[in-house]
């Protein structure tokens, strides 16, 4: 699973690349399961009234922010109507789970750590690679709403930039159910903006760049089931709302360089129980 020099040259030159049929349909189904046997588990109670108050609003903000080293799992905006309650099921409101499911749980562990995912990784230059997050994406049919243009290092920085975003379908996403688009060659200019934790409790935005994206010049990447898209940290990217009577669950892995420097106000954490690893 090696890349070759032809699509090293792709990637470097677009910051992304589209690897059909990397991940076998089987192996899609089988994540798609443990997913929905997770949700299953899952009782929701106390996160349905999110929003309404100061108090839940600081409550969401802490659950969000100690989900690094966790498996936790959050709501689309619109899930909920004005009284706080779901309007849909669990299964049909939920955005994603995030963001240790790969060091938690053993069969994203698996998934996350296979030899080819690890060679493929290796041979973008990665000596000694960190999967810093992972997140399962659902993307619920008339209801996943989009996800604006952003680059993964404003959530995920380092220093050098060294984060790739690895972004697997396990479904089919075309323009309909809320496929990636992203502006090819955009990984080039810098950074935006920072997502980092505040001092008064909670996480905002620095922003270091207040131009506007040229969203009218996206490419829109329309792949099927077990494709691997790879995204560079600084590629601006973006997902428009699903609204198909279809799901778009897909799963991300972000990996990093482990002798790049992670500063301690990037909004993910972990505990010392919980350290990175790479693929071992
Ligand atoms: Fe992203």
């Amino acid at each position: 699973m090696k890349l070759t020099a032809q699509q090293l040259t792709d990637y470097e030159c677009q910051g992304f690349l589209v690897l059909e049929n990397f991940v076998s349909a089987a192996a899609c189904d089988e994540l798609q399961s443990r997913a929905a046997q997770l949700v299953a588990d899952f009782e929701p109670h106390g996160a349905a009234a999110i929003f309404s108050t100061r108090e839940q609003q600081r409550k969401s903000d802490d659950y969000f922010l100690e989900s690094g080293d966790k498996i936790r799992f959050f709501f689309e905006e619109q899930a909920f109507d004005e009284a706080g309650h779901l309007r849909r099921s669990k299964e049909q409101s939920l955005n994603k789970i995030g963001h240790a499911l790969h060091d938690l749980d053993p069969v994203f562990d698996n998934f996350s750590r296979t030899p080819a995912l690890q060679e493929l990784v290796a041979s973008l230059g990665y000596a000694k690679p960190l999967l810093l997050q992972s997140m399962y994406i659902f993307k619920p049919p008339n209801l996943g709403g989009e996800v604006t243009c952003h680059q993964d290092a404003t959530f995920l920085y380092t220093e050098p930039m060294s984060l790739t975003g690895l972004w697997f379908a396990l479904e089919d996403a075309n323009r309909d159910n809320g496929c990636l688009w992203a502006l090819a060659g955009g990984h080039r200019s810098g950074l935006k903006a920072r997502f980092v934790r505040a001092s008064a409790g909670g996480a905002k935005f620095i922003k270091l760049d207040e131009s506007p994206w040229p969203v009218n010049k996206l490419t829109c990447l329309e792949v099927a089931k077990g494709t691997l898209i790879l995204l560079h940290g600084l590629l601006p990217h973006l997902s428009y709302a699903n609204t198909s009577a279809r799901s778009r669950h897909a799963y991300t892995l972000h990996i990093s360089a482990s002798d790049s420097a992670y500063p301690p106000e990037n909004w993910l954490q972990r505990s010392a129980a919980l350290p990175w690893r790479g693929f071992s």
